[in-house]
Parts: C-alpha cells; sequence; structure tokens
C-alpha cells in the first residue's frame, strides 16, 4: 500500500487503522476499546488490553522457534569488545535480572533507575523491569550527580543499577562515585543498587547496600513476565524543558508496543531477521525505541555500538559496523555524519567497506542540513532519510516511509506527517496557516499510540506545556512549514530548548545554575550555530558592580559550574561578559535577539525594546 493511501486510511477510521496494527502483538487480555477519549484532553489507547512488552519482545520469538536468531550485537571499539546474544540468551540473561530484582523486592508499577554504559546488561536491566512490570527510568551517563539526583527525587525508584564506569574517548568516567554523590544530594533516599562491575574500572561497593550485578545475575532464578495493563507505564525518560526541572514523560505499555512494532516496517522497512542499528545511546528516546524496544519487537537483530563516529578508532568506524553485521538500515544524528565529512570528506573510508547489504540511512534528533545530506547520498549511494521525532512521541511523527514506498526526499524536509499524526503548522491564534508560511507545528489531538500523554505525576503541568497553547492540539514547540505537497519543513524550537549534537538541552537549566555564581547579577544562555554539532549554548553574564574578582577566573567557575551541575553534556565553553542584557520593556531578555546577532543573522528589533543601544554593546563584546 502506498503513502497515501495509507494515510487516507488512518484518516478515515483512526481506530480500525490501530486495532488492526494492534492484532500484530500478543495480548493477554485482547483489548475490545481501541481508544478512550471521555477524559478530554487526554487520551488513552487500548484501554482495557494487558499485555507484557518484554514477552513481546523476546519469549515471544523463542516461543515462535526463533530463539536462535541474532537478537543483540554488541559492538565495542572502547573495549575491543564484540559479543553476539541470540534471543534465547538475552531472555535468559533478562530472566535472571528481573529475578534479581523481584528477589529485591521490585514489583509491578515500582521504578527503577539505570544509569548505565552502552553494555548488554543495560538493555536486558531494562527488558527486565518490563517483565516484572516495574517501570525503568533511564539516564543519560552524561549527565551530573545533581540531575541525577533530580531525577532519582522525582521518579523515587526502589532500586539503582548502574555500571562501574563508562568509557569516553580518552578517558574512564566512574559512574559509581556519581551514583553516590547522586544519592546523597537527593532528598529521596536510594537504599540498593546493582552495579555492574567492568574490568576497566571495578567499584568500591557499600556494604549492605550495593550488589554485584554479575553475582546476582549467576545466583538469580528466572521469572516469568507479568501481564500489565495496556495504560500502565513502561518507562519514565526525563528529558529538558524550559525549567532546570526535567519533564518525566511517561510512555505506556500498549500503545509503545503496537506503534513501535508497526513502526519498524512502515518507517524502516525492516523485516525480522534484518539488522538494524541506531547509533545513540539508551539514555535518549532514540535509543529506547531503536536500540530496544522496536527491533526486538520486530524479531530483527539490534547493535549496540559503545563507540564514537570518529575517533574509536577513525571516521571509518560507522561503515566498519554497517558492513561486519550485515546492516540493512542505519540511524543516527546529522551531528555524527558532520564529525565523519569532516574527518573524511571524500568518503575515502567508506570505500574500504562492502555496504551491500545497507539500504537506507536514517537521520532525526535535529535539523538536517541539505550539505550533510548531500555529501552522505553521494558517498554510501542510498537513500538518506530525515524524520522528526521527539521524546514525547517515541517514534516518528514525520518521514519518508520505506515501508509504504519512499517519495522523493527534499533535502532540508523531514518528509511527510507519518499516518496517525495530523500536522498543521498554526498562527498565534490556533488558525491553520496557507502552505510554505512558517509557524508553529502542532499536531491534533487525540496523539496516536505510543505518544506521552501525561509527565510523571503531573497531569497538570503536561497540559500547561502542551495542550493549553491551540486548543485540541498538542504544540510541538517546534516552528516550521509545510508546503503545498505536504513536506514539513522543521526549522527552530520556539522555547529555550537547543539541539547540541542531537542532545536536547535546557539553556533555561543552565541559566539557573549561572544565576547561583555569587559575582552574576544576571545571564542569558542562547543557542548559538556551531559547524560540527548544529547548536551549542553561548552564556551571556552581567558581573555584579561590586566583584572584585578577574573576569577569567569568574568565565572558569561558570563553565564548571554547568560541566558540574549538569554534566559535560551540556557542551557549555562559551562564556561572554557584558554590561547589560537586552531585553523588552516588561523586562523580558531578548534571547533570540542574541543569538541571531551572534550567527550574525538578520534580525527585527523588537519594538517593545527597553534600550536599542544594548544590542551595540553585545555586537563590541562579541568582537
Ligand atoms: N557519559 C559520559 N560523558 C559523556 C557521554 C556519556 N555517555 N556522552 C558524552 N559525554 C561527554 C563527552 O565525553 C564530552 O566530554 P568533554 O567535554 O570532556 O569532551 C561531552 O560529554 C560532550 O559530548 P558530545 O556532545 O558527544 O561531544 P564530543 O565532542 O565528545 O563528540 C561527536 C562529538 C560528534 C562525536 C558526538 O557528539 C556524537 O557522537 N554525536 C552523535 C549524537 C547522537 O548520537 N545523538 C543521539 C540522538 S539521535
Ligand atoms: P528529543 O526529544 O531529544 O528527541 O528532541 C526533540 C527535538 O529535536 C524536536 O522538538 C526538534 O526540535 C528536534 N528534532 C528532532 N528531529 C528533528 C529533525 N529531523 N529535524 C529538525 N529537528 C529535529
Amino acid at each position: 500500500m502506498s503513502y497515501k493511501e495509507n494515510y487516507e486510511n488512518w484518516k478515515q477510521n483512526p481506530t480500525a487503522f490501530w486495532k488492526e496494527k494492534a492484532n500484530d502483538i500478543y495480548w493477554n487480555k485482547k483489548p475490545e476499546k481501541i481508544l478512550d477519549t471521555s477524559n478530554s484532553p487526554f487520551w488513552s489507547w487500548f484501554p482495557e488490553g494487558e499485555l507484557n512488552t518484554c514477552y513481546n519482545c523476546l519469549d515471544i520469538h523463542v516461543e515462535n522457534g526463533k530463539g536462535d536468531i541474532n537478537a543483540l550485537i554488541y559492538d565495542s571499539p572502547v573495549t575491543e569488545t564484540k559479543i553476539t546474544y541470540t534471543y534465547k540468551e538475552l531472555l535468559n540473561k533478562t530472566a535472571k535480572i528481573a529475578g534479581a530484582l523481584q528477589n529485591h523486592g521490585v514489583g509491578k508499577g515500582d521504578r527503577v533507575l539505570i544509569y548505565m554504559p552502552m553494555i548488554p546488561e543495560a538493555i536486558a536491566s531494562m527488558l527486565a523491569c518490563a517483565r516484572l512490570g516495574a517501570i525503568h527510568v533511564v539516564v543519560f551517563g552524561g549527565f551530573a550527580p545533581n540531575e541525577l539526583a533530580t531525577r532519582i527525587n522525582d521518579s523515587k525508584p526502589k532500586i539503582i543499577i548502574a555500571g562501574s564506569c563508562g568509557i569516553e574517548p580518552g578517558r574512564i568516567v566512574e559512574y559509581k562515585p556519581m551514583v553516590d554523590k547522586a544519592i546523597q544530594l537527593a532528598k529521596y533516599k536510594v537504599k540498593t543498587c546493582f552495579i555492574f562491575q567492568r574490568d576497566i574500572c571495578r567499584a568500591k561497593l557499600i556494604k549492605g547496600r550495593d550488589f554485584n550485578l554479575q553475582l546476582l545475575i549467576d545466583n538469580s532464578n528466572s521469572v516469568k513476565p507479568v501481564p500489565v495493563k495496556s495504560s500502565d507505564p513502561l518507562y519514565i525518560l526525563y528529558t529538558s524543558g524550559t525549567t532546570g526541572d526535567p519533564k518525566g514523560m511517561v510512555r505506556e505499555n500498549g500503545g509503545h508496543a503496537v506503534a513501535l512494532k508497526n513502526s519498524m516496517n512502515m518507517v524502516y522497512g525492516l523485516k525480522p531477521g534484518e539488522v538494524f542499528w541506531a547509533a545513540s545511546d539508551i539514555g535518549w528516546v532514540v535509543g529506547h525505541s531503536y536500540i530496544v524496544y522496536a527491533p526486538l519487537l520486530n524479531g530483527s537483530t539490534s547493535v549496540l555500538y559503545e563507540g564514537k563516529p570518529t575517533g574509536t578508532p577513525d571516521s571509518g568506524a560507522f561503515w566498519r559496523v554497517i558492513s561486519e553485521y550485515n546492516v540493512s538500515a542505519m540511524f543516527t544524528a546529522p551531528t555524527a555524519l558532520r564529525a565523519i565529512k569532516r574527518d573524511d570528506p571524500n568518503g575515502k573510508k567508506i570505500k574500504k567497506y562492502d555496504l551491500k547489504n545497507f539500504r537506507m540511512q536514517f537521520l532525526a534528533g535535529e535539523r538536517a542540513d541539505p550539505s550533510t545530506i548531500k555529501w552522505a547520498k553521494k558517498h554510501l549511494k542510498v537513500p538518506i532519510i530525515d524524520h522528526w521525532w521527539q521524546t514525547e512521541t517515541g517514534w516518528a511523527i514525520a518521514g519518508n516511509f520505506a515501508g509504504l514506498g519512499l517519495f522523493e526526499v527534499k533535502p532540508g524536509s523531514t518528509g511527510k506527517a507519518s499516518p496517525g499524526f495530523n500536522v498543521q503548522c498554526l498562527d498565534e491564534n490556533g488558525k491553520i496557516k496557507p502552505a510554505g508560511e512558517i509557524g508553529a507545528l502542532a499536531i491534533k489531538l487525540p496523539l496516536p499510540p505510543s505518544c506521552s500523554s501525561t509527565l510523571w505525576q503531573d497531569k497538570k503541568r503536561y497540559k500547561k506545556a502542551y495542550l493549553e497553547e491551540f486548543n485540541g492540539w498538542y504544540s510541538s514547540a517546534d516552528a516550521g512549514y509545510i508546503d503545498n505537497e505536504g513536506y514539513i519543513w522543521v526549522m527552530a524550537r520556539t522555547d529555550d530548548i537547543i539541539n547540541c549534537a542531537g542532545h536536547r538541552l535546557s539553556t533555561g537549566a543552565m541559566e539557573e545554575v549561572l544565576s547561583k555564581h555569587e559575582d552574576i547579577a544576571e545571564c542569558a544562555v542562547v543557542g548559538i550555530i556551531d559547524e560540527l554539532k548544529g547548536q551549542i549554548p553561548m552564556g551571556f553574564i552581567v558581573i555584579n558592580s561590586g566583584s572584585t574578582k578577574p573576569n577569567n577566573t569568574i568565565i572558569e567557575e561558570t563553565i564548571n559550574m554547568v560541566r558540574n551541575e549538569i554534566g559535560p553534556v551540556a557542551s557549555f565553553r562559551k562564556v561572554i561578559i557584558v554590561n547589560r542584557l537586552p531585553k523588552t520593556r516588561s523586562g523580558k531578555i531578548l534571547r533570540s535577539t542574541i543569538s541571531s546577532i551572534v550567527d550574525k543573522k538578520p534580525y527585527k528589533i523588537p519594538a517593545t525594546i527597553d534600550d536599542e543601544a544594548i544590542l551595540d554593546e553585545i555586537k563590541d563584546a562579541l568582537k
């Protein structure tokens, strides 16, 4: 069926469309009702259904005689390790971790925080939670203890599962001391930790609190999957909001399984048994959906890569992995391709590898610049497909659909709306804008299966953040336009979020950190263009008049504060001291005007500006 027919099918009868897709999932109790909108503006998919996501990812394939197919390929250039796990083997490890969790009192609805590097035990731990109906909360390793503590306080996990360390090029990142610090900082006290000891750096365990995960795996019984309600949360994933408090996005079991399984073929054109590689991190939504859940739901093989696009050991690493494991489709952030292109502009390293099975390269996480797309197409000789995503949705809002016959790719556009999403471009009054005009990209409610319909224990904040700007619509906080052929062009965020190397960061959170500095009177952090990372943060600080500290010391301290409180992932390295910040007469800092000045982009001087001369002061400070 073509994209057009499929999209029309969905539009004509969304519940019939999703009812059919739900048949691809094993339900312990089949849902009779497909969609419940009685609690408008909220919604619930497959409300009476019961299932187990881990069963659908692992046991079902083993029971269907596919247990010897590879589920996971772990390739770690940083430890020079390559291990393959069949579905049977991954199930075995998962069921034992579930046993260990159960022995320590974890059951349905309990939260388990996972702070681990890209190792198979991280994936098995996520699946083990799903097996018990427990809710996993994975935190990306590049976040500092303070961020970890915030997530501990909000999610109140019964257990933390951590690795002893992660490995970044040139340095070992000890996770365990960060876990200890986070537990110390957090108001909510975690009593039990499972630690996976990596040979490269073993952690000191605290007696009575910390347990060696491998020993637990070796000595635990396997447990059976526990059926849960479709609406029960599978996981909470924290993502940046406009303040320092991250948003705990809740993903429900039923809708997630249905939408993700469907997406494997519809979006990526992947068959069971084929190899898919999402070169992301399990700490991000792409990792949750396309390293872990979707490939396994589909009976495909997923690659878990613990390395970087360049430097581990070189810019041929991606092509080595694709060639070595016969990857059919891969997914990464444009930053990764830009890094490779910078090192290997003529694609010489690509030519070294046989990529005969490689059919498609998918991109998401940040705007893909047309020049990178063109470079990749020229050298990889496969379609380069950009698609639009959010942590909130868990799968592509828009794209170009390999399972529905690809249509023409327009470099710079994220393709057309996915069946399931009615995307429109709205003006400030919520009216649909004519084709080609920039506005707010919004999605008509109800959102399709898998999309979060609440924040962890905070429906009110969800409503305020997403549902109140336009009545009857979900505000994506992305601005862009839709052209007259229905292609969506995602151009920028409308809030204080920046996309730095495909990582979603809050400039508001960085400002909160900077304002704690005793010598800073006020500050603004804005996103500026960066050739490699797309965007990076830049701080503008006004120093207290009585301050006697040298400027360089203050700058250095602010950089360290953001690194220590948010984490190295914030990539906060640029700070400028200014005398004043440009503001409106009502006192709102003109952050987008500041970014335009730094990026040398044209900008309109806002009519409400308090003092225009400050803009020249900013330009002078940048010289
Ligand atoms: N644990 C601990 N630290 C981490 C980390 C992790 N999991 N991931 C990143 N960091 C650290 C890095 O070591 C770096 O620290 P440094 O300041 O001491 O150098 C810092 O966080 C910034 O990391 P990053 O933004 O990744 O920049 P980089 O310069 O180290 O690497 C790229 C540049 C292009 C190689 C890298 O950004 C990349 O692979 N990008 C692809 C992004 C991606 O896959 N995004 C997922 C969304 S789909
Ligand atoms: P995250 O929740 O971390 O996945 O980040 C979501 C945000 O990343 C979106 O709101 C967009 O701003 C941006 N984004 C994701 N995919 C794309 C894309 N293909 N093109 C442009 N921006 C994107």
